[in-house]
């Protein structure tokens, strides 16, 4: 981890910007509602960009063309909250509480066989037209997405929103909590080899 102090609307602002494409290549209208300026917060910016990353294509292979997913920053007392809302399926109540279990996933797996990697359950065919998201599931994106968000004293939850669709929101804690990147920094500092 390597934690800097930035503003969060224009760190979240960046993080899209690097997703429009994606988006716009599948016909989804990729929405940012936040604030001209919000909280400043210790982030690990690419530790962070990957949480979103995760999040949004996960909604980007759950919705349809025409579609929107909606990114929201919301300053709040203690912190900041980025919200992505989608229009997908949303997620089964019972799944609720297993969605950032390691290996979690409602996705047809890809299984290694001698002859290569195959698919137990569903044919090749069905990945899509596009061929760049993955349709095949690892279970282990929202697994890092927990770990991540935790290590900056955060949290994470899903829910359905009542519209229809899924949300996940992120909350990033307003103060930095040392001890935690403390902890998970030993030993990972960059530049010290030679
Ligand atoms: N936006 C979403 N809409 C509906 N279900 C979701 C969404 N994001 C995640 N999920 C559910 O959470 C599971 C775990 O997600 P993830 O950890 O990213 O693994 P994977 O994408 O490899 O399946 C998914 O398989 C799916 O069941
Ligand atoms: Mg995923």
């Amino acid at each position: 981890m390597n934690p800097v102090l930035v503003e969060s609307s224009e760190m979240l602002r960046t993080i899209l910007a690097g997703l429009v494409h994606d988006c716009e290549a599948r016909g989804v209208t990729l929405e940012a509602d936040i604030p001209e300026v919000s909280h400043m917060v210790y982030v690990d910016v690419s530790a962070m960009e990957r949480v979103i990353i995760n999040l949004v294509t996960n909604s980007l292979s759950y919705v349809s063309k025409g579609d929107i997913i909606k990114v929201s920053l919301k300053n709040r007392l203690d912190g900041v909250e980025i919200i992505i809302d989608d229009s997908g399926p949303g997620i089964p109540e019972d799944a609720l509480s297993h969605v950032f279990d390691r290996y979690y996933s409602s996705r047809p797996r890809e299984v290694a066989t001698p002859a290569g990697v195959k698919t137990s359950t569903t044919s090749r065919k069905e990945r899509g037209p596009d061929g760049d998201l993955a349709t095949y599931g690892t279970g282990l994106g929202l697994a890092i997405v927990k770990e991540i968000v935790q290590a900056h004293g955060g949290q994470v939850y899903a829910a359905n929103r009542p519209e229809g669709g899924s949300r996940f929101v992120v909350v990033i804690p307003r103060r930095f909590k040392s001890s935690r990147f403390v902890k998970t920094s030993v030993g990972a500092r960059r530049g010290n080899a030679s």
